[in-house]
């Protein structure tokens, strides 16, 4: 970040799929897909825009039953899982609507009770590529191998998981299609790491991504697109990840700056200002996911931070167990309540997730929609830099 860019346009990244009984590939324009940023952030909106500019537009398919019960009103009458299911196909298809047909992506945490259901109905609903992270999906190819079109990638951070999912989803006959690497140290939300590895400074991208590189290509998977994410802010960026061996790059916070995203919920103001003001760093916090978050620093964020000796049990009425892990009441507290306060602009107990540009000075934090945001990303920023005022009152 902060160097020049090349001035020779990105390349384009074609995906295809792995299962014996297909033949399926999608070449995008360029190499940029945006994370799933869950709960509700990433919606069709964002999705669709990005896939009609050249890049892979991804939904979360997480937990969408409650911000859609809270905050939209809709399957209030269904049951939680099944308000996850109902949400989930409905945002695809609209998806798919807006890009007429393009490029739709789902990004799926594994750590939630009902990851099956939701990757199954995310192929059953046409979805293109399913990436699932926060636990290694090692089933994923035969929940879904009744949809050999559909493409499936794991999210790994070390080239250790990188060399556990090769082997298993090779043993099944059903190679990844594409590998995700989220760097420890920089992506936002949950961490395939533990904070012991992130202060130790341990699998850092110029590393893990010639290591898993080669590891694919020692396979005979040449043709798996390894796609980089965290810390990727510009197009000098997006050059770098691809100099030390990915293919592609899936970016987050920048595309949480953009009017399209978290649309389908008013267009979640306050996560955007407190991405712009940039008077905050990140910290690492203690989800019940039992994984380190990555989130702006606030109120609600510092109460479970990992900087604490110890935290204290936050009473909460928990609808459903939505993560494996989470023993009803046992939890530290409802991480989809406080996603979904951050959705509905509320600084104090809303979850904030962020990836670690988010406070740092000198980059441009501009509120901007996908096209602009595209441009800048494969041509370059225009040598910008806002100041935060104008950037404040972007948010309206
Ligand atoms: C607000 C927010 C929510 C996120 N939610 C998820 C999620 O639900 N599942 C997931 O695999 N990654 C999630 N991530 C991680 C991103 O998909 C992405 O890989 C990472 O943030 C990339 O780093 P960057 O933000 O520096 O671009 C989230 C990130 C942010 C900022």
């Amino acid at each position: 970040m902060g160097s020049d860019p090349s001035n020779k346009p990105l390349p384009s990244l074609t995906i295809r799929s792995h299962h014996p009984d297909s033949t399926r590939e999608i070449t995008l324009e360029s190499p940029i897909l945006n994370g799933g940023m869950g709960v509700g952030v990433t919606g069709p909106e964002l999705a669709a825009a990005i896939t009609n500019e050249g890049g892979g537009g991804v939904l979360t398919g997480v937990a969408l039953g409650f911000p859609f019960k809270d905050i939209l009103n809709k399957y209030t009458d269904k049951k939680p899982f099944e308000a996850n299911r109902l949400a989930l196909h409905d945002w695809i298809v609209t998806s798919k609507e807006k890009c007429n047909g393009g490029f739709v992506g789902v990004n799926l945490m594994v750590a939630v009770q009902d990851f099956k259901e939701l990757a199954l109905e995310s192929a059953r609903s046409g979805v293109d590529l399913i990436v699932a992270g926060a636990g290694l999906p090692t089933s994923l190819p035969e929940v879904v191998d009744k949809f050999p079109d559909t493409m499936i990638a794991p999210i790994i951070s070390s080239v250790k998981a990188a060399r556990v999912m090769v082997k298993r989803w090779n043993g099944k006959n059903r190679p990844p299609d594409a590998m995700v690497y989220e760097s420890i140290h920089h992506s936002g939300g949950h961490q395939g790491g533990n904070v012991d590895e992130i202060e130790a400074g341990k699998h850092m991208p110029e590393e893990v991504l010639g290591g898993v590189r080669k590891l694919l290509d020692d396979n005979g998977l040449n043709d798996v697109p390894l796609i980089s994410a965290g810390g990727i802010w510009d197009k000098a960026d997006i050059e770098q990840h691809l100099s030390w061996g990915a293919q592609g790059v899936q970016m987050a916070s920048r595309f949480l700056l953009c009017h399209e995203t978290g649309a389908e919920f008013g267009g979640i103001p306050t996560f955007k200002k407190l991405y712009m003001e940039n008077a905050t760093e990140t910290i690492l916090e203690r989800s019940p996911a039992g994984l380190p978050g990555r989130a702006v620093k606030s109120p609600f964020s510092s109460r479970f931070a990992y900087s604490k000796a110890t935290v204290e049990k936050e009473p909460h009425d928990c609808p459903v167990a939505c993560l494996v892990s989470c023993e009803k009441k046992a939890s530290i507290y409802c991480i989809v309540a406080h996603l979904t306060e951050a959705l509905k602009n509320n600084f104090e107990e809303g979850l904030f997730f962020a990836g670690s540009n988010i406070g740092k000075p000198g980059i441009s934090k501009e509120l901007l929609s996908v096209k602009e945001l595209m441009n800048r990303l494969r041509f370059g920023e225009p040598g910008l830099q806002l100041n935060s005022d104008r950037a404040i009152s972007a948010t309206g």
